[in-house]
């Protein structure tokens, strides 16, 4: 077993100071079984006991190039050099917006902001402003972010969500105001019949549609194929908005992300995540038309939105997106490593579906498929803690939440997926005796 004495005697001081000794709930895993990190380089980790990991998490998402890359870095430290902040535009950021049109085929127009909360939260203002409407439709284990808007039906036990015909908006938090629950529908994902007759009888009403395209926050469940479009053609229909939130899709399974990969033209789409590869950059834009209302009778702004780390990180991440195959050679590397867990899960005698891209997947563990948050409820979720559990003693560290996909970066190398495989075989034998 790995000493994790450093960490637990971390996590009691800042216990002291802060709310589960962590500055975001998701980082909390337990009393005394918390890491806490020292620092972070190419595909690894080490945390404060010194130990090393292949880090699968690259921080739920962001970074897509590897920890600490050279270039990246440099970029943001000749650029901090000439001031951080000036509540005045220049053109750096004017370069990465041109960029980020020139790499996603529908964006149009754009505006950065510091977080993907932020940007999914001005996404559906400009959405309620555009339609004149207020209610927004999402589904059962996407998450958009940290406001009121749409952390409904995120988390909850499956068993609150009621009939998948008429489905009840949860909350995911005490201090959601409950009349925000008579502005929000809620369906599970991939149910076509239910989107279908949900549209029939609330179309008309909706500002906006809005969806990740995989469920990335639930076991990286697929979109079966034409639900998008489905999405994308029932919304034209009734003139509701379709947001396509990107967040974790965006940089990562393509240059112009899910919108590429599936040939979508959503109205609006959200960015954070891999746009700076762990700087705080994010973006939210999409047609001409819907974002030009901002400013004429739309607010929408921050002090932060231009901060000179996350414009440079996202100047350089995008700069090396568009110059080398990185999504690539990431996407030939995830494939293996797919194919590899796969493999030994059938080795052992494991029922199991994979289920994502090759750049962010998961599995399901004593399921043949998944569509939904409730029909991935019935996987094993304990054996599946129960290898990770494993995977960390031994060197390997993908989250320790059964919804959160594992994560590849560029610096990931063939090695590190060997080795990875090496001690996945290893976990799961160990989970079986
Ligand atoms: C799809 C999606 N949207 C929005 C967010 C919120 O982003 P942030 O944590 O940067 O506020 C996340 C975060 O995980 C996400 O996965």
């Amino acid at each position: 077993m790995k000493n994790f004495s450093k960490s637990q005697a971390l996590q009691k001081r800042a216990f002291n100071v802060t709310p589960l000794g962590v500055n975001s709930n998701f980082r909390y895993w337990g009393e005394g079984v918390t890491p806490y990190v020292q620092k972070g380089k190419d595909g690894y980790l080490w945390d404060v006991d010194g130990n090393k990991y292949i880090d699968y998490r690259m921080a739920f998402g962001p970074i897509i190039l590897g920890h600490a890359v050279d270039e990246v870095d440099a970029k943001v430290a000749e650029e901090i050099r000439k001031g951080v902040l000036f509540a005045m535009t220049g053109e750096l950021e004017i370069e990465v917006e041109e960029m980020m049109i020139e790499m996603v085929p529908g964006l149009e127009m754009v505006r950065l902001a510091c977080s993907g909360t932020e940007a999914t939260m001005h996404a559906i203002r400009v959405a309620r402003a555009y339609t004149g409407r207020e209610m927004i439709l999402k589904f059962e284990g996407n998450y958009h972010g940290f406001h009121d808007n749409t952390l409904w039906s995120t988390y909850a036990p499956v068993e609150a969500y009621g009939n998948p015909r008429s489905p009840i908006p949860v909350p995911a938090s005490s201090g959601i105001p409950r009349p925000l629950g008579s502005l929000i529908i809620t369906l599970p994902f991939n149910d076509r019949e239910a989107f279908e007759r949900m549209m029939f009888s609330y179309g008309h009403l909706l500002a906006a549609v809005i969806t990740e395209p995989c469920q990335g926050n639930c076991g990286a469940i697929l979109p079966e194929p034409g639900f998008l479009d489905l999405i994308q053609q029932k919304c034209a229909e009734y003139g509701t908005l379709f947001i396509l939130d990107e967040v974790k899709t965006g940089f990562r399974i393509a240059n112009g992300g899910a919108q590429e990969y599936y040939n979508l033209k959503p109205d609006l789409m959200t960015y954070a995540k891999a746009l700076g590869n762990g700087y705080p950059a994010a973006a939210f834009g999409g047609k001409k038309e819907v974002m030009s209302i901002i400013g004429r009778g739309v607010a929408q702004g921050g002090t932060y939105t231009n901060n000179k780390p996350g414009v440079a990180g996202a100047w350089a991440t995008l700069k090396m997106l568009k110059e080398k195959p990185i999504l690539k050679t990431i996407e030939g590397r995830g494939k293996r490593l797919m194919a590899g867990l796969s493999q030994i899960l059938s080795d052992e005698g494991l029922v199991h579906c994979m289920n994502g891209y090759p750049a962010m997947f998961t599995y399901a563990l004593g399921v043949e498929k998944v569509t939904s948050q409730r029909s991935w409820n019935e996987s094993d979720k304990d054996l599946y803690l129960k290898i990770i559990a494993e995977l960390i003693d031994r060197g390997v560290m993908p989250d320790n939440d059964a919804r959160e996909p594992w994560f590849l970066c560029y610096a990931h190398s063939d090695k590190d997926i060997d080795d990875t495989l090496t001690a996945f075989r290893e976990s799961v034998k160990a989970c079986k005796k």
